[in-house]
């Protein structure tokens, strides 16, 4: 493996096009989830120098802090609170394009201002979600959900 990825291209797509099969080399042979979801957390950081970037496991009846990178964050969010908890139980991405509008958002950094967070499952059920945050305003489109959905369709 390489040291550091390097991801070519100008537009947000061919940057996710190129990570992509990068991400999917790294976890080959990798069967642990925390493992490669740390790994996962790591080249979307590297790559995009997201603000917060992370997993949330779906354990017993709560989603449990995972791999992440970027300041430290709330460690247990129940089913339906906050937007993890939400796509969770919706069983969809959902993109916040300011998280003072979106009702019962849970702020882990007062710094952060957008959010995708994208539905990870194995046999049709939620076993984790991905969650980024950014700094700035409407951060996250159709496109970050197209390209994650594809990622998380690789995990757990
Ligand atoms: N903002 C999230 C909580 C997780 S932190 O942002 C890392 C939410 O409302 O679910």
């Amino acid at each position: 493996m390489s040291e550091h990825l390097i991801i070519s291209g100008a537009t947000k797509a061919e940057r996710y096009a190129t990570l992509l099969p990068q991400i999917e080399a790294v976890l080959e042979g990798e069967t642990d989830d925390v493992a490669r979801m740390a790994n996962v957390a790591a080249c979307l950081w590297e790559t995009f120098r997201f603000w917060w970037v992370g997993f949330y496991r779906v354990i017993d009846d709560e989603l449990v802090l995972g791999p992440f990178q970027g300041p430290l964050a709330c460690m247990r969010i129940r089913r339906g609170r906050g937007v993890c908890g939400t796509a969770w139980a919706e069983e969809r991405t959902i993109i916040v394009p300011d998280v003072e509008q979106f009702p019962g958002h849970i702020a882990c950094s007062s710094a952060s201002r957008s959010e995708i967070v994208v539905p990870i499952f194995k046999d049709g059920k939620v076993t984790a979600v991905l969650d980024i945050d950014s700094e700035h305003l409407a951060t996250f489109d159709e496109v970050d959900q197209l390209w994650l959905e594809r990622l998380c369709a690789m995990l757990p």
